[in-house]
């Protein structure tokens, strides 16, 4: 602050405060005229209203005094008298960097943890999993959904089950999260026909024992393992590089109902899962993996001894 603004600012506040300090002083022992009634003399309304007179309330005038003293108070000890810094030094900014630097005090263990642990030891720390909830719940619940139970609208799959279309170990999932995933199931009606695509939805729905109707199954059968099987494997296992599904577990990514298997395969789908490397840092996707993992319970990355 120059020199003029705060002999500027100085001037108001002398003012103010002694023109308020002298009204306060004058005030309670001001010498007001009073008639033989008790009134001013002053009369509204063709004298209908007169004006009484009241003196200051003495607990006003207590709570005024309090208030004058802790006003100068501030003024001596804080910044507030043009650029005169107070008593105390104190400084708004280094109120917020001391803060920050606490904080920082408090997020450094949990940060030391992410950077330096292993991400399934991470799945077993409170903190980081509340800070995997967090993200996941700003990232990725659109399309998972909260409980990450999946989604068969986009094709998003339940995370829950410890089925992965592209494998379940650490680096496949932090490779999921990291470039993203584009799953593309061809189109079969042009090539097969509605009777080949209706017999071989049947197929696949019995692989993983849901209802069908066995004259159908087996002309599927044949279907299947010359057109399918070279993605999703001769036992419908699905294939990890390609992303082809699972068809013998209870996991769909598009529902299980005859009508949605059918659309399935004679639409095709295509599921795509962003990539988050541009938008979250390497920490913050090691944390979801975690999260992931833990929800998911992937075995086969507890088996290969993942770090
Ligand atoms: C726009 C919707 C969408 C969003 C947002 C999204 N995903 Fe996905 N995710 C998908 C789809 C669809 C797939 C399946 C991809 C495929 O079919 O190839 C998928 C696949 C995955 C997989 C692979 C699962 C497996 O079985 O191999 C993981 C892991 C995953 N997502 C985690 C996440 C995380 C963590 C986030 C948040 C950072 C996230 N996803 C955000 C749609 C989404
Ligand atoms: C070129 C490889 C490829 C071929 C060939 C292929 N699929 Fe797929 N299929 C996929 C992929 C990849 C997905 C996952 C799609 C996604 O992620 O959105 C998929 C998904 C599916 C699904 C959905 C599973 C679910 O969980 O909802 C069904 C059903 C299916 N395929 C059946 C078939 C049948 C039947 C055939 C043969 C007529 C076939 N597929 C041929 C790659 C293939």
């Amino acid at each position: 602050m120059s020199n003029f603004w705060s002999g500027w600012v100085m001037a108001l506040v002398v003012i103010n405060y002694g023109v308020i300090l002298l009204l306060f002083l004058w005030a309670p022992t001001a010498d007001i005229p009073v008639e033989k009634d008790g009134t001013t003399g002053h009369s509204w309304a063709n004298g209908t209203i007169r004006e009484g007179l009241a003196r200051l309330p003495k607990w006003w005038l207590v709570i005024s005094t309090a208030g004058f003293i802790a006003a100068f108070i501030y003024l001596v000890r804080y910044p507030g008298f043009g650029s005169n810094a107070g008593t105390l030094d104190w400084t708004s900014n280094e109120q917020l960097d001391g803060e920050v630097a606490v904080h920082n005090q408090s997020m450094a263990a949990l940060r030391n943890e992410i950077e330096q642990g292993s991400v399934l030891a991470l799945g077993y720390n409170k903190e980081s999993m509340q800070l995997g909830e967090r993200l996941f719940e700003d990232n990725c619940a659109a399309c998972h959904s909260y409980d990450a139970k999946g989604n068969h609208f986009v094709g998003a799959p339940n995370l829950t089950d410890n089925t992965w279309l592209y494998g379940g170990k650490v680096a496949d999932i932090i490779n999921s999260i990291t470039n993203g995933r584009n799953g593309t199931m061809p189109a079969w009606q042009d090539a097969l026909g509605a009777e080949k695509v209706s017999q071989v939805a049947q197929y696949v729905r019995s692989l993983s024992g849901l209802p069908s109707e066995s004259a159908l199954v087996a002309a599927g059968k044949e279907v299947f393992s010359t057109t399918c099987a070279a993605c999703h494997g001769a036992d419908g296992k699905g294939n990890h590089m390609l992303g082809a599904a699972d068809l013998t577990d209870h996991d769909w990514l598009y529902g299980d109902s005859l009508e949605a298997v059918t659309a399935t395969i004679a639409h095709g789908r295509s599921g795509h899962m962003p990539a988050w490397k541009t938008r979250l840092n390497d920490s913050q996707i090691k944390v979801l993996a975690a999260w992931v993992l833990n929800h998911g319970n992937s075995e086969e990355a507890v088996a290969a001894g993942d770090k």
